[in-house]
């Protein structure tokens, strides 16, 4: 587990929120991925004028870490300046099922930090796994 805490975490997702880009929610979100070597990656939700189009911040954090090579995730801080309790969409907690995440840290209405697994957010999820039944 890398040195950094949850706190320092989640501050590192509130700096890359201020850089979302979400001019039609206003909603902005930020989000760090953590791989097993302790690399960070920020992503920020990118909205577009075709609304289906948008991505979430943690989808950007993903695919930046996937994009160095990254398959397997250690964490995911996600922090929403302009909400509370700002929980993985459902689509993002798939996303980061595929790179075995182990803790997905998200910031409490009363601002403390709360650590959830992947199970306790998706149970019974499906995986890679399921489309190799010999393995
Ligand atoms: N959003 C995220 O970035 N992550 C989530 O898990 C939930 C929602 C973004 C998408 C959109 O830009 C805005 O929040 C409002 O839904």
């Amino acid at each position: 587990m890398s040195a950094e805490t949850p706190e320092t975490l989640l501050a590192t997702a509130r700096e890359a929120a201020e850089r979302a880009y979400a001019p039609y929610s206003r909603f902005r979100v930020g989000a760090v991925a953590v791989d097993e070597a302790g690399n960070q990656f920020v992503g920020v939700n990118v909205e577009n004028a075709s609304y289906g189009s948008t991505v979430c911040a943690e989808a950007s954090a993903v695919v930046a870490a996937a994009g160095t090579g990254v398959r397997r995730l250690e964490r995911i801080a996600v922090v929403c300046l302009d909400g509370v309790n700002c929980y993985p969409c459902g689509n993002c907690r798939q996303i980061l099922r595929e790179f075995e995440i182990d803790q997905i840290i998200v910031e409490a209405a009363d601002g403390t930090a709360r650590t959830h697994t992947l199970e306790e957010l998706l149970p019974n999820s499906f995986g890679p796994e399921a489309l190799d039944p010999g393995s």
